[in-house]
């Protein structure tokens, strides 16, 4: 085990993925450098912005049914900057006094985070690398709302694909071995059936890795766990009830499981 994560410095010259997918779902925390590298990739794809709504959407309804089914705590990996309704206000809404964790190591997140701390108990944020489960697991600030004891929802939103498919493997493992029966974990990453359209949104931002992973590279790194309905889906059709792969029919769309440990 090593010292800690490595927090990079804020360089506002340099965009950050955190920042650019803020500006996709219309937030203000983010600087030219990352407006920049947005816009062209919202070009490239025009479906790119209701592909991170999708993902949002389901993120939230994903929240609401652990909830439902009695998850009282949640682990949000790469939660990125504040996105209304929140983890905790789609967790909220069905457990009152659910706890939730966000993790992130980007600093504008950190100042965020940091601003969720005072406002009110049984929600935590630590700056930490979500690709060391153990010390994730292990860090204090996740220790503070989350009781390693009960089950837990961890959730992997939108950040898979920047790993490739045997160490997104290794992370969700990772998770999945240290959290007790009965947690859950949900996972989605942006899919691209158009490999050249693929291939044009990785050269948009060529210092952020994104791979293109699909429902194979899911049933490997969800294998041992049970998939809650309707499975490996397309984000809308997850939402519906009625998941499918395929046809998508569109050349980019959200790719989303969610399983739970049994
Ligand atoms: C595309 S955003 C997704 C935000 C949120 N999970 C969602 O689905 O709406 C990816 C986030 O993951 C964070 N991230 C990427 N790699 C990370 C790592 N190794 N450890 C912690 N956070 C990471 C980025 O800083 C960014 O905020």
């Amino acid at each position: 085990m090593t010292s800690g994560p490595e927090i990079p410095e804020l360089d506002s010259s340099r965009p950050s993925i955190a920042r650019v997918y803020d500006w996709w779902l219309g937030g203000k925390d983010n600087f030219a450098a990352d407006r920049a590298v947005a816009a062209r990739m919202a070009k490239i794809n025009p479906a790119l912005v209701g592909m991170v709504r999708d993902n949002r959407a389901f993120v939230r309804a994903a929240v609401a049914r652990a909830a439902s089914a009695g998850i009282g705590q949640f682990l949000d990996l790469g939660s990125g900057l504040p996105a209304r309704p929140s983890v905790h206000e789609a967790a909220r809404a069905v457990i009152p006094d659910a706890r939730v964790c966000y993790v992130d190591l980007d600093q504008v997140a950190a100042v965020h985070a940091r601003a969720l701390l005072a406002s009110g108990p049984g929600l935590a944020a630590a700056e930490a690398d979500l690709t060391r489960p153990g010390e994730v697991l292990a860090h204090p600030d996740v220790l503070r709302v989350i009781d390693p004891h009960r089950p837990a929802c961890v959730i992997l939103a939108a950040v898979l694909h920047f790993l490739d498919t045997a160490s997104a493997r290794e992370v969700v493992a990772g998770y999945a071995s240290r959290v007790v029966p009965g947690s859950w974990l949900v996972v989605s990453v942006g899919h691209y059936e158009d490999l050249a359209l693929h291939e044009k949104m990785c050269a948009a931002f060529p210092s952020q890795p994104y791979y293109n992973h699909g429902a194979a590279d899911f049933t490997a790194w969800l294998e041992g766990l049970e998939l809650v309905p309707p499975g490996i889906s397309e984000a809308k059709r997850w939402i519906l009830g009625a998941g499918s792969v395929e046809p998508a029919g569109q050349p980019g769309y959200t790719l989303c499981a969610v399983a739970v440990k049994p």
